[in-house]
């Protein structure tokens, strides 16, 4: 089978040519420009390394505080810099103190790392988890909602909601759930981490008690960079991860919350320094800027599982309006043995071994069966859906 087109833009990108990469879910890419001002970040550190902690790195994250705020719609002051959302989520679950018999409610379609945080944490303070099963496929985001807001009783505390679901790609109706449960008293956990760059985000106007959201997915800042948004009325109750000099440094003009999250030891801030650059670049490669590429990659995304269904006889799991810039579809065969959630699907390695495609293929158990979740990026072209399509057509014998 000959390799598929690339698209105009996917020179901005290092991916190995040869690869066709459909998977920007899992871990982003960085374009080649963002890459650059990562090193360059690297080597002002390196130049002079006190000065760059003590006078230079202060301004440079608070500009990406700046830059990021802007794009959310809130205030820099609520964002804290961290490595990526599952230390948001961290974060947030060992700050909180809990009671016995409070209820945690996550959905099971959350991020398995995010769901052994919770399981740690409720052990530890005899709360218990309430799983709210939502409907796959599903036609109408109502079924989400409703999985969601049945399970909510006066014991309820907190509520684990993701903007995206990692396994099966659904965009939630959370804005309805967050301004829904926090007006019952319920603090929400967004896990945004499939959030900005990928869909709006008005953070001030949601009105989640905390959000977190990696920047290296869908904003393709460079690895390690993601935010953490706090309530302004929360921010005394929570703390980093790692304590550090903030907790006790005197507080002059500012916060307990800046002082704790702006120092938590020495790290490397280079990444998060170059957020402004992969904001603002990233814009400047599509017209009309960040709203565009939502849209473009939206569009290429629907029109990859639609190819997808239409050549391999499935139908669509979920409406169009629940998809964004990832979508999951079941593939057809039998899927009744499965592969343990940490194995490799051997399908995965064909895919990649014969014809160098990059696309996550996993087992879901409800209902059980072979997954594929595509992504579309401005790398991406259409013609690359086709080729998997083909691809899976022979592999299947379809
Ligand atoms: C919904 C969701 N939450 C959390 C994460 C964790 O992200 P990270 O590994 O960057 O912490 C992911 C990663 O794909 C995710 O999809």
């Amino acid at each position: 089978m000959a390799k598929p087109q690339k698209s105009d833009l996917a020179h901005n990108w290092t991916l190995d040519e040869s690869c066709v990469f459909l998977n920007h879910g899992s871990f982003g890419a960085s374009p080649k420009f963002v890459m650059k001002e990562l090193r360059k970040w690297q080597d002002i550190l390196e130049n002079e390394p006190v000065r760059f902690y003590e006078k230079i790195a202060p301004d440079a994250m608070l500009n990406a505080r700046i830059s990021l705020a802007k794009m959310l719609v809130c205030d820099p002051e609520d964002l804290a810099l961290v490595e990526n959302a599952t230390s948001g989520v961290n974060t947030i679950l060992r700050s909180l103190e809990f009671s016995a018999g409070d209820e945690i409610l996550v959905p099971d379609h959350a991020y398995q790392a995010c769901q052994n945080a919770i399981d740690y944490v409720t052990t530890r303070w005899g709360a218990k988890v309430v799983t709210c099963r939502i409907p796959f496929p599903l036609e109408h985001a109502d079924a989400a909602y409703d999985a969601v807001m049945s399970q909510v009783t006066d014991k309820t505390v907190l509520a684990l909601i993701d903007t995206v679901t990692s396994p099966t790609g659904l965009l939630m109706p959370f804005e309805r759930i967050v301004h829904d449960l926090e007006a019952k008293g319920v603090h929400v956990m967004l896990d945004a981490a499939h959030g900005v760059g990928m869909i709006p985000l008005h953070l001030d106007q949601l009105g989640a008690s905390f959000t977190t959201s990696n920047c290296h997915k869908w904003l393709c800042a460079p690895k390690g960079t993601a935010f953490l948004h706090v309530r302004k009325d929360l921010q005394a109750k929570i703390h980093p991860l790692t304590i550090s000099h903030g907790m006790t440094f005197p507080l002059g003009d500012t916060t307990r919350f800046r002082h704790e999250f702006d120092w938590t030891g020495t790290r490397d801030f280079s990444g998060h320094c170059s957020i402004p650059v992969a904001i603002e670049g990233m814009a400047a490669m599509v017209e009309g800027g960040w709203p565009a590429i939502m849209k473009q990659n939206h569009d290429l995304a629907i029109q990859g599982r639609n190819i997808l269904c239409e050549r391999l006889g499935i139908s669509q799991p979920c409406p169009d309006d629940m998809i964004t810039c990832i979508a999951t579809l079941p593939l057809p065969g039998d899927s009744s043995g499965g592969i343990p959630l940490h194995d490799s699907d051997p399908l995965h390695e064909v895919l990649l071994e014969k014809y160098g495609i990059q696309i996550p293929v996993w087992t879901w158990e409800s209902p059980k069966g072979r997954y594929i979740r595509i992504s579309a990026q401005l790398y991406n072209h259409v013609d690359e859906y086709h080729y998997l399509a083909d691809a899976l057509a022979t592999e299947l014998n379809l």
